[in-house]
């Protein structure tokens, strides 16, 4: 089994201002330094907030990702944010199919294939998330939902670096997380799809979103295949957001 390095991923959603993502960052680097750490920590800010960041965090161990991005290279599109917009921001990695973007905006699993593929051909590195919905999972469809996201998503991906982020949608923003038997059968299924698909499957990171914070980080992060965490609520306060990374 490869060595993956755990990742901490804090998903700002529409939350927090330049000047409070600034602060936040400014209380993170202070409580961290002279500590020692072994896991990267990625933050997710808006787009508006990604340049003035980025600066912040030079020299630090802190990775900026974007939350989205067009599924164009460039153009006529009002609106939409390239790829390489969000590399010249600075950011290392970008967010796909995020569940609040299949539902609330109707992310289709084609046109995540070609964010997933702008993405990597740009040079950054995606976030795959992927999750079935409590229907889905009560009736019992939650590894086909999974594998059918990977399977339309990930299809001829072109690159060899990506991460994948299982976040079970009723347990996003609802307090409810996935039990530690739940993330584990998850994470494992998934696993055995990257190895499938890929020669380098055995290194992708797959991360664990839904809820996660810092009373249950510790027990999630224990389990075989999760390689790290994609916080929301509890990662919009820089203490709540450490601790989850020192648990
Ligand atoms: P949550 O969000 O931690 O608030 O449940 C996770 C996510 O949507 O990435």
């Amino acid at each position: 089994m490869a060595v993956i390095p755990q990742i901490i991923a804090g998903n700002w959603k529409m939350n927090l201002t330049l000047s409070q993502g600034e602060e936040f960052i400014d209380i993170l680097l202070s409580k961290l330094s002279g500590k020692e750490f072994s896991r990267q920590l990625l933050l997710a800010p808006n787009f508006t907030l990604l340049a003035a960041l980025a600066r912040r965090c030079i020299g630090s161990d802190i990775g900026l990702a974007a939350q989205n991005c067009a599924s164009q290279e460039a153009g006529a599109f009002t609106g939409e944010t390239s790829v390489a917009m969000l590399k010249d921001a600075g950011a290392a990695y970008v967010l796909v199919g995020h569940s609040e973007r299949r539902q609330i905006f109707g992310e289709r699993d084609d046109l995540l294939r070609l964010k997933a593929r702008v993405v990597t051909s740009g040079g950054l590195v995606p976030i795959f998330c992927v999750g079935e919905t409590l229907d889905q999972r009560q009736g019992g469809q939650a590894f086909e939902v999974i594998s059918d996201q990977l399977r339309c998503g990930l299809d001829e991906f072109p690159g060899s670096q990506l991460i994948v982020a299982y976040e079970p949608v009723w347990a996003i923003g609802t307090g409810q997380t996935a039990t530690p038997e739940d993330a584990r059968t998850m994470h494992a299924h998934i696993r055995k799809f990257l190895e499938a698909q890929f020669f380098w499957g055995e290194r992708v990171p797959i991360l664990y979103g839904g809820s996660a914070k810092p009373e249950n980080a510790a027990e999630l992060l224990a389990q075989p295949e999760v390689n790290g965490l994609l916080v929301g609520g509890a990662a919009l306060d820089p203490d709540s957001f450490l601790q989850i990374a020192l648990a």
